[in-house]
């Protein structure tokens, strides 16, 4: 078998004129790539008839799968009876105030506010808007510049991507000069070197040195996933999140627990820094709040914050026409209620997280599997060229990529991200399709190590 990675080429419906997000538009015209148009359950299906499990989640989003009609029933419903006004200027609609209310019904106890954006981009933009406006309405406006980490992700607007630590990304656009990268903590590369315990310790630190080096009186707020998700599923020993608690809190600096992926169950629990335990100042969240059927994204704001911004100090000059948007909202509201009215947040941490867990490690002991990693309901499998180390079977990732490709050729969504292939499965799979899953991936492993050379 050759070691071209098979292509995800499929025709498509495609005359050519849509530019696809983080896509190589030269690459895409000589490949072409998929079309979906249906949606069923867990499975995607694409323009040719093909059905795949979507390992995915859209992006992300679909924790609840695609066929949720009281969701569907809520948007139409909003639709016939006001499909929008905006919220500026003292205004809103109903529908944006029922789902605020209930974002706090689910959200830790101290968040009783809560800021609506379209995306989970706009919401950490707004993030930066609030952490300086916090410390200017507190007379302290040299607090102004932000700490991130590397190989984060937190969207594609300036200000997200500035708070990204993406390379690809930095290297096409110019940065905010106010704000700063420190380590991840990434384990598994120094495997056989470095403890998990040692990453944790060494990646806090260098955020204790970050904000000593610019100074705490300057440092207004420090970003992170709970669980990295874009940048490779890395889930940070657990010795990683009490530090970095104790560092911020020990210098005035905010938390922001960036949640757009791990909130809404994807860990086992509401809220990422709840299955980590510990207490954020500001929450983004977006995608699985509609269950990814319309464009919502948000920032739910502590009581620190908020009594601080609501208290005095004239207008906040921030939001978007399509802050709080009517038919969005009602879809949040319908998904959230989703969520309160069944088990399956109770069923995803009693059993579910354990399933999967289970179902993945299997993988472990296969030749070219490396560490396989899982939380919740997301998983990680680092492809190697021998079990028990770090090496890579092939530059740029070629392994990774060929397996991908054959995974989704073969029925199965997965994502690869450097030498890693990631899952984030509807948190609604079934024990049945778990083991689909891990079949096809089986499957994609044992191509990839035959088309690279290695006996599996
Ligand atoms: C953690 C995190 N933050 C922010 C974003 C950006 O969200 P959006 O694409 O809705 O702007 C993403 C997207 O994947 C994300 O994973």
């Amino acid at each position: 078998m050759s070691t071209t990675a098979p292509s995800a080429t499929h025709n498509t419906l495609e005359s050519g004129t849509f530019l696809h997000p983080f896509t190589d538009f030269a690459e895409y015209k000589n490949q072409g790539g998929k079309t979906y148009v249906r949606g069923e359950g867990i499975f995607i299906i694409d323009h040719l008839g093909n059905r795949l499990l979507d390992g995915m989640s859209g992006l992300w989003c679909t924790n609840l799968g695609y066929s949720q009609d009281s969701i569907k029933t809520a948007i139409t419903e909003q639709l016939d009876r006001l499909p929008f006004y905006n919220s500026f200027f003292n205004c809103t609609t109903d529908s944006t105030l029922r789902l605020a209310d209930r974002m706090t019904e689910i959200l830790p106890e101290a968040f009783n506010h809560v800021f609506f954006t379209n995306s989970g981009s706009e919401a950490n933009d707004t993030n930066i808007r609030l952490v300086h406006r916090y410390f200017d309405l507190l007379d302290q406006p040299q607090k102004k510049h932000i700490i991130a980490r590397t190989n984060g992700y937190h969207g594609s607007t300036i200000g997200s991507a500035s708070l990204g630590g993406m390379k690809g990304m930095h290297d096409q656009m110019q940065r905010l000069p106010y704000v700063h990268h420190v380590e991840q903590p990434y384990s598994f590369p120094h495997l056989g070197a470095q403890t998990p315990e040692d990453i944790g310790q060494q990646a806090a630190q260098s955020l204790a040195d970050k904000i000593d080096e610019l100074g705490p009186e300057n440092v207004a707020a420090f970003i992170a996933e709970p669980i990295q998700g874009a940048g490779g599923v890395i889930i940070p020993p657990d010795n990683y999140w009490p530090l970095i608690v104790d560092i911020c809190q020990s210098r005035d600096v905010l938390l922001i627990s960036d949640e757009v992926i791990c909130g809404f169950g994807r860990t086992g629990q509401w809220w990422g820094c709840q299955t980590f335990n510990f207490e954020p100042d500001l929450i983004t969240f977006a995608k699985a709040v509609t269950n990814g059927y319309q464009a919502l994204g948000g920032v739910a704001v502590s009581d620190r914050i908020a009594k601080v911004v609501t208290a005095s100090g004239g207008e906040f000059t921030h939001g978007f026409t399509y802050s709080g948007h009517p038919v969005a909202c009602a879809a949040g509201d319908a998904t959230v209620k989703i969520y309160q009215e069944t088990d399956l947040l109770e069923t995803i941490s009693s059993t579910q997280q354990h399933v999967w867990a289970k179902a993945l490690s299997t993988l472990s002991t296969h030749p070219i599997v490396g560490e396989v990693r899982s939380k919740g309901m997301l998983g990680a499998v680092e492809l190697v060229r021998k079990s028990g180390s770090a090496i890579r079977i092939a530059p740029d990732a070629a392994a990774a990529v060929f397996c991908r490709n054959y995974a989704i050729q073969h029925g199965l969504m997965a994502r690869q991200v450097g030498d890693s292939l990631i899952l984030s499965p509807p948190l609604i799979i079934t024990t049945d399709e778990i083991e689909q899953l891990v079949t096809g991936l089986r499957a994609a492993l044992d191509a990839t190590a035959t088309a690279f050379g290695i006996a599996s």
